[in-house]
């Protein structure tokens, strides 16, 4: 089997090298490869490449995923989140082959209090989140074997992360103050991609399990819960951090203005996920403790 894998060095593409790998020969790509076009920016060269390289399956873990820049660069957004997956899609369905693509919570307005099903009603408060909706769409109406994951505050151990920063900070400063409405679940790259090789292993023997699936942690926290189970994990662990869980104060959304509205509800119902796949999801703080010992045992 032959899997072509988009935007391999992100969070989720660095972990889907590894998951994947067991599973055939993959042509992992990010925008700069060489060997085949891997920008998706760059529609016609997207279209050759997967020409060329005709695979079984095409795993999308590119997006433009910086939510506030997507207000000031709508089409670039557009582009990348919603034409060059709408094109991936066509592509997928001239050949028979699976499309595999991840979107986001940030399709929901944030409304209520409940876990949102796949049958909610997206209405995005963003342009991040309209790109990714219009991604979905273009995906569902042009191939139908597709796997479609929407997810939820995403972390890895490598690059950047929420977890990082609060550390940091906590290093540097004597105060802390943390968004307390907004809820959802931090969700590990490296849970996403495994679970992405157990489903794609199992449309290939039943194609009917095509369509789109939450995938999350389980459990729920805000922010501000997040970053106190960071700084008590820090402090357990004896790191050098000057602010203590308990001294992390909570504020609303109001305090921290952005250019791009985030819903204050981002938790996901997996229940389908997990009846479909016979899988089952850990609670978030299993995945984040692993990326805190290797963060903490890094620095
Ligand atoms: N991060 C989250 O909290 C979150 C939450 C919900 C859903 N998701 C979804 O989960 C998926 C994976 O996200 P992630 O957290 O792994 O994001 P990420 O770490 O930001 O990775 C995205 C990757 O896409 C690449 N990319 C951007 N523009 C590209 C282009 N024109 N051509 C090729 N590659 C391009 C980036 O490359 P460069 O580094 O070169 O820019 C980066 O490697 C995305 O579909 C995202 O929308 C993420």
């Amino acid at each position: 089997m032959k899997i072509l894998l988009l935007g391999k060095n992100g969070q989720l593409g660095w972990e889907l090298q590894r998951s994947l790998a067991p599973l055939g020969e993959l042509i992992a790509l990010d925008r700069h490869s060489t060997d085949f076009y891997g920008d998706l920016s760059n529609l016609q060269g997207l279209a050759e490449t997967v020409r060329q390289v005709r695979p079984d399956v095409i795993v999308n873990a590119a997006a433009h995923t910086a939510v506030d820049k997507a207000e000031s660069e709508p089409e670039l957004a557009r582009l990348i989140n919603a034409s060059a997956p709408g094109l991936l899609a066509q592509q997928a369905q001239q050949l028979g082959a699976w499309l595999v693509h991840y979107s986001t919570d940030y399709v929901f307005d944030g409304s209520g209090t409940q876990p949102w099903l796949e049958t909610g009603t997206p209405a995005p408060l963003s342009v991040y989140g309209q790109s990714k909706f219009e991604g979905e769409q273009l995906i569902a109406a042009h191939c139908s074997k597709h796997l479609i994951f929407r997810t939820s505050w995403v972390y890895a151990a490598r690059g950047g992360n929420f977890a990082k920063t609060m550390l940091r900070l906590a290093q540097e400063r004597e105060r802390l103050t943390v968004i307390d409405d907004q809820w959802g679940a931090p969700t590990g790259a490296e849970l996403l991609a495994d679970v992405t090789a157990h489903a794609i292993r199992q449309v290939l023997q039943r194609p009917q399990d095509a369509g789109i699936y939450h995938v999350a942690a389980s459990g729920e926290t805000t922010w501000h819960g997040y970053a106190k189970h960071v700084l008590a994990h820090a402090a357990r662990a004896r790191a050098a951090i000057k602010i203590i869980s308990k001294e992390v104060a909570p504020v609303p959304t109001s305090a921290f203005p952005t250019p791009a509205k985030r819903p204050h509800n981002s938790r996901l119902n997996t229940a389908k996920l997990q009846a479909a796949f016979g899988l089952s999801l850990p609670p978030w703080q299993h995945g984040v403790n692993r990326m805190l010992e290797e963060v903490l045992e890094d620095s």
